[in-house]
């Protein structure tokens, strides 16, 4: 077993880092806000914030359990805690595997756009006018380019390992992530027609609440903590035992659900100021139009209107859109590596780049079949498996693991647990209401 060598990180802030560069990606700074602002703006949030403190939250705790007590990748962590089912714990943790690499399939081409865009403003000053509309342009050949260079940088970090690859560069990126933010939302808020998107996002019309709002705040939640695939489990592994597990996650967590609500309060305020500059943001009927593409058209479309500083501004904004990308990606793929890597005693190195290819071939395939299979593969990862892969770990830590085993887990880094109302809500919610409520949300626009 390469176990003696694991990798780990080195210090709290790091793993905060780390955890919260999976959670933050385009699901925060790209799908909540158009989710919201197609759904209602304020309703959607609220539905979102439930989301996140009734489900997402305990199965965040759930996941990173799990892993810190295997101390190893998915496969072996949970091979360890079922220990009279070995084939299931295999088959889950090979699903987990799948839905991981299938997630950073289509993840890797949606980045691959944004550095497309980044990348053209700058092209544009230093002349190249036909080489920035390339980037800008839809097109196979800019897809596969794009999609390969994200790719590779979501390998070079891998390679390098837990302290020196996932969490240095974590910890460099998110503080900038953070800077920039806080830069485009004071600049957005200087902007004539910014107030207006202001409203949409804080008065909730409660007409828009159905069911398919319901099921469309969990997946989000769910995907937002990037939670299922044994991403966070993978991570929890590599969770030193003196640190405080609940504390930590819902450090992550609250970082994660701030950067959506920044990235909220960036986006919606920019769509009424592009508004306001000219371009159509709804349609005839009151719309949103072109709601999934929302970052690709209104936005560039708002920079132009600004004038040189709308390239400097465009830049950062997909800059920092690139670098959530690259923290969650890095995680996706780390699933699979530790699996390949401590199973089957491939070097990390390897792992990575046989696994980064392999993925990269299924992302090709989805470029060429863009129309019909972008949408299914995103569907299917993100809407049935990332929920139904929660379900089952609630029912691995509710039914499967003794409870006393989990305390002493737990209690490590937080010997206090038992007398809080942590303890004593947390494992019976986990047995019982997760799994409950992540199916009844699940089935309900089903029956
Ligand atoms: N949480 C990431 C995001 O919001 C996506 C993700 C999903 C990352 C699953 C890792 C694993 O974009």
């Amino acid at each position: 077993m390469a176990s003696s060598s694991r990798g780990q990180f080195s210090s709290r802030i790091g793993f905060i880092m780390a955890a919260a560069g999976s959670a933050v990606g385009l699901g925060n700074v790209w799908g909540f806000p158009t989710q919201t602002a197609s759904n209602g703006g304020a309703a959607f949030l609220v539905m979102y914030l439930l989301m996140m403190v009734l489900l997402a939250f305990p199965m965040l705790v759930a996941e990173l359990t799990i892993g810190r007590y295997g101390q190893s990748n998915p496969i072996a962590s949970l091979k360890k805690i079922w220990v009279r089912n070995q084939a299931l714990a295999i088959v889950f943790g090979s699903i987990a595997m799948l839905a991981a690499s299938l997630i950073l399939s289509f993840y890797a081409i949606l980045a691959g756009w944004l550095i497309g865009f980044g990348a053209a403003p700058v092209m544009e000053l230093v002349g190249l006018k036909g080489f920035a509309e390339w980037l800008e342009t839809y097109g196979v050949a800019r897809n596969l380019v794009l999609t390969v260079l994200f790719m590779g940088l979501t390998v070079y970090v891998v390679q390098k390992g837990v302290a020196n690859g996932i969490e240095k560069w974590s910890t460099r990126l998110m503080p900038l992530l953070f800077v920039l933010f806080a830069v485009l939302i004071g600049y957005i808020f200087t902007q004539e027609g910014a107030i207006e998107g202001l409203e949409m996002y804080l008065i909730p019309d409660w007409s828009h609440v159905n069911a398919g709002l319901v099921v469309n705040a969990m997946g989000q939640a769910f995907f937002s903590l990037s939670l299922g695939v044994g991403a966070m489990m993978v991570y929890g592994s590599y969770l030193k035992k003196d640190i405080n597990i609940v504390r930590t996650a819902g450090q992550v967590a609250v970082i994660d659900t701030g950067v959506a609500l920044s990235a909220g309060l960036l986006i919606l305020p920019a769509m009424f100021v592009a508004k306001h500059n000219g371009v159509q943001i709804f349609n005839e009927v009151g719309e949103l139009i072109s709601s999934g593409n929302l970052v690709f058209t209104v936005l560039p479309s708002l920079f132009d209107t600004m004038g040189p500083i709308g390239e400097v501004i465009g830049l950062a904004f997909f800059a920092l859109m690139v670098i959530a990308a690259l923290t969650s990606s890095i995680a996706m793929l780390e699933v699979p590596v530790a699996c390949l890597h401590e199973e089957l005693n491939i070097r990390r190195e390897k792992a990575a780049k046989i696994l980064g290819l392999a993925i990269l071939i299924l992302s090709v395939i989805i470029v060429v079949n863009f129309s019909s299979l972008f949408d299914l593969v995103a569907t299917i990862s993100t809407m049935y498996m990332q929920p139904l892969l929660g379900v089952v770990w609630a029912i691995v830590i509710g039914w499967i693991w003794h409870r006393n085993k989990q305390l002493e887990e737990i209690k490590q880094g937080n010997p206090d647990i038992e007398q809080g109302w942590f303890w004593k809500i947390w494992p019976w919610y986990v047995k019982f209401v997760c799994p409950i409520a992540v199916l009844t949300v699940f089935l309900y626009p089903q029956l």
